[in-house]
């Protein structure tokens, strides 16, 4: 499953979401032009204004870099339908706001400097372009007249448009690792949907596969992708299409939104985020963790908080998750655990998401670890093998465990992370 071509990617694991556009400004959610029906005039006043004095491509990648994270999908375009960078297409770009310059070169070159590889998320749909046909996603879905003008648009004109575009970042922007194309629509509500005939998605894939023969594509063109990628949900396992196995990525927000939202208070804690993480890898998966930077140009601060507390777990514990998958499937995981596995150096790892009274039980992995520590210190963590006899306080005893199960002798206090992870070496 894994290829030459892909196997940066799930051995990285851990990447950075970037949504930002004049949605920022109106600070309540990339959709708010689709959920307020927003028309262009309407929604004019953000492009007039968006100009992000406070912008430091070099701090967010800075702050990516220390999260740990190795790659990095900014929306070049999201739904709005605003360029991001110098497009020679349309005028509704960055460089004719007060932004004033193309905000995108500056931000790939920023994290690749750190060794974070480049991604680009492109909307396939949008809301401002004059020969986007109307669909139940766009803002002027309920005003008759639109939609009856809608009629006379000419679809084409579009998809020549997106392959342009898609051509420009493919070809002006350097090496370009991930394209994240957003979305197919069904039908519903009467409209026609959206999708592989309408976006031409195979005569499109060929296009990015022309200029960008390395790049991994996305599943969102209705045509099966290098990646499938599940949305602000933990799959209950590897995730399977058509009965195989494949790589995924599951992206997530902080706090439910996308674009920066001001007044959003329901930010995940660290430690759920680092959760999962290790539940994503310990699935076979990657974690796409999204930050929508203010109208200022900053990452804000709730953001900035979770990244290093992530940080923090990840500069001691990264190796159980850089090169790491699911664990082979005869180690059944413990309770509140999770195991992910690195199959190059033979080690598993045990994720402890509730810390037990001093004994954990591994069935089945007796006689299989010969060294076992914890991965915050490296310090030992004792084992007894079998059914052999824990001695106790009050003399030895043997509770009838199987022959075949390890014990780990846990200490009474758990270490001071997010998460600790006890790392297994495993007998060759
Ligand atoms: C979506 C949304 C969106 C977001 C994205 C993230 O389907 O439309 O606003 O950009 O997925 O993957």
């Amino acid at each position: 499953m894994t290829t030459d071509r892909t196997a940066w990617f799930t051995h990285d694991r851990f990447g950075m979401y970037i949504h930002w556009g004049l949605y920022a400004l109106g600070a309540r959610h990339e959709w708010m032009r689709s959920r307020e029906f927003l028309s262009n005039e309407q929604y004019n006043k953000y492009f007039k204004r968006f100009d992000p004095d406070l912008y430091d491509p070099e701090l967010w990648a800075k702050l990516a870099d220390e999260a740990g994270m190795k790659y990095m999908v900014v929306t070049a375009k999201h739904h709005e339908g605003f360029s991001l960078w110098d497009t020679q297409l349309s005028d509704y770009k960055v460089t004719n706001t007060p932004a004033g310059r193309d905000l995108l070169r500056p931000m790939l070159d920023a994290f690749r400097a750190r060794d974070i590889k480049a991604g680009l998320y492109y909307s396939l749909l949008d809301w401002h372009h004059p020969h986007y046909t109307v669909d139940v996603k766009h803002p002027q879905r309920y005003d008759a007249a639109f939609v009856e003008q809608s009629k006379q648009r000419d679809w084409q004109q579009y998809i020549d448009y997106m392959f342009g575009q898609t051509e420009e970042l493919l070809s002006k922007y350097g090496k370009i690792d991930v394209l994240f194309l957003d979305f197919s629509i069904p039908p519903e509500q009467g409209f026609p949907g959206k999708g592989k005939k309408e976006w031409q998605s195979e005569k499109f894939v060929e296009l990015v596969r022309r200029l960008q023969p390395q790049i991994m594509i996305n599943d969102r063109l209705q045509i099966p992708g290098d990646i499938t990628t599940p949305e602000q949900y933990q799959p209950r396992e590897w995730i399977k299409v058509n009965g195989e196995k494949v790589i995924w990525e599951a992206c997530h927000t902080f706090s439910g939104s996308w674009g920066y939202y001001r007044d959003e208070e329901s930010w995940k804690s660290v430690d759920m985020l680092v959760k999962m993480l290790v539940d994503t890898v310990g699935k076979g998966g990657n974690l796409l963790l999204n930050v929508g930077p203010t109208g200022r140009g900053e990452i804000d601060e709730r953001a900035v908080e979770r990244l290093k507390g992530m940080g923090e777990w990840m500069r001691r514990h990264n190796r159980s998750i850089y090169g790491c998958t699911a664990a082979p499937e005869q180690f059944r995981c413990p309770d509140d655990c999770r195991f992910t596995y690195n199959p190059e150096t033979n080690r598993l790892y045990l994720h402890i998401f509730s810390w037990p009274f001093k004994h954990l039980h591994l069935y089945g992995l007796s006689g299989q670890v010969e060294y076992a520590q914890l991965l915050n210190d490296a310090s030992e963590i004792r084992m007894v093998e079998g059914a052999q006899e824990m001695t106790m306080e009050a003399g030895a005893f043997n509770e009838g465990r199987s022959a075949d199960t390890l014990t780990l002798e846990l200490p009474i206090k758990p270490p001071n992370v997010a998460v600790p992870v006890i790392e297994l070496f495993l007998k060759s």
